[in-house]
């Protein structure tokens, strides 16, 4: 019988990304416990599907920390939990403010107090602001233009600072546009609401959502629609995996883009979907939304060269494929 390796704590597991980390790590042999207040996170994906000790709870309640890291052989945490719609945190910054700031400021505390000094944390291209070049690289200047990136911004210092002062090592993801679905139909995107494109396109194609927006057709790109960077979900959740190795090998704490270097426009995203569902999919052309900035795509040769990550799924067609199998057992 195969020996299980570390314990490791996923918060967050619930989710979209978590999920698909969580599927990763037992395949590469780990041990997990999910920590998720299913505010936003699905209990059945945890219980039946991944078949993964759940606790239900919150990453700022300190008491439950306590009682889990010292009852339990934790190695390290992967965290995942947060809010993430960027229009909501704009309109209620303290809703961000506490739970990613704060609630993330308790999580650090209790893994310092339980000496458990390795982190690998989810944050955001978003923290870039307008992209200076494209690609972008982990030295392009920081310019968060929400709550929601500020929040990321703001526990991204938090790790240097508790890196330099009680040693813990983190690798904090910068990932671009997490898209797809688990190849085998397990796991997918099922916000709610939904905001990211690919999930809303497949949804108007499923007949849920009447049209798609495409907003802003006028822009310098090859077609006028923006440009973003679509990474498939299990290829950063593979990442995840590699970097936890990494800081179980002694890594010092380090930040990297997770993307797919390539940029795809909104409309080449729907007309790929059009052709992967055979579905019409109306979409309706729409004034730019402020603040979208008119491309971003990431560079990923640091996680390449230092992680030796590779992706597998850089093909717009595939990642849409495995999103829609997932969305027509989900919604159907
Ligand atoms: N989806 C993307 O494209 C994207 C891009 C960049 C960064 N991220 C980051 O990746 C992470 C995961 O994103 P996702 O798309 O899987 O989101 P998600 O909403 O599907 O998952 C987040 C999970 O965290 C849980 N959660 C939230 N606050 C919690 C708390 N205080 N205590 C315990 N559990 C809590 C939710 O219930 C949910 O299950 C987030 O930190 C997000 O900011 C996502």
């Amino acid at each position: 019988m195969s020996q299980k390796k570390a314990t490791i704590l996923v918060t967050g597991g619930a989710g979209y990304i978590g999920s698909h980390a969580v599927l990763a790590l037992q395949k590469a042999g780990y041990e997990v416990i999910v920590l998720d207040n299913l505010v936003y996170g699905h209990r059945e994906l945890v219980e039946d599907v991944l078949k993964v000790e759940l606790v239900v709870g919150d990453i700022s309640d300190r008491t439950l920390l306590d009682k889990l890291f010292s009852s339990r052989d934790i190695s390290a945490v992967m965290h995942f939990a947060a809010y993430i719609a960027v229009g909501e945190s704009v309109t209620d910054p303290a809703k961000y403010y506490r739970n990613n700031v704060t609630g993330t400021l308790t999580l650090l505390e209790a893994m310092v107090a339980a000496e458990v000094k390795q982190l690998v944390f989810s944050s955001t291209c978003a923290i870039y602001g307008m992209p200076q070049q494209v690609p972008m690289t982990e030295d392009h200047p920081l310019a968060p233009m929400s709550p929601y990136a500020t929040s990321k911004r703001m526990v991204e210092q938090m790790l240097a600072d508790f890196g330099s002062a009680y040693g813990l090592e983190s690798v904090v993801f910068r990932y671009f546009n997490s898209s797809g679905a688990n190849p085998e139909g397990l796991l997918g995107e099922d916000h709610n609401p939904e905001t990211h494109l690919i999930p809303l396109v497949l949804l108007t194609a499923l007949g849920k959502r009447e049209s798609i927006s495409i907003f802003g057709t006028d822009y310098a790109t090859p077609d006028g629609t923006c440009l973003r960077d679509y990474i498939h979900v299990s290829d950063l959740a593979d990442a995840h995996v590699l970097g936890l190795e990494y800081l179980l090998k002694d890594g010092k704490s380090e930040v990297f883009n997770l993307g797919n270097g390539n940029g795809f426009s909104v409309k080449q995203v729907i007309e790929t979907a059009r052709v992967v569902t055979g579905k019409e999919i109306k979409a309706v052309e729409r004034e730019r939304r402020a603040g979208d900035p008119p491309a971003l795509v990431g560079s990923s040769d640091k996680a390449r060269k230092i992680l030796g990550w590779s992706p597998q799924y850089s093909d717009l067609s595939k990642i849409i494929a495995h999103a829609w199998q997932w969305h027509q057992k989900r919604h159907t």
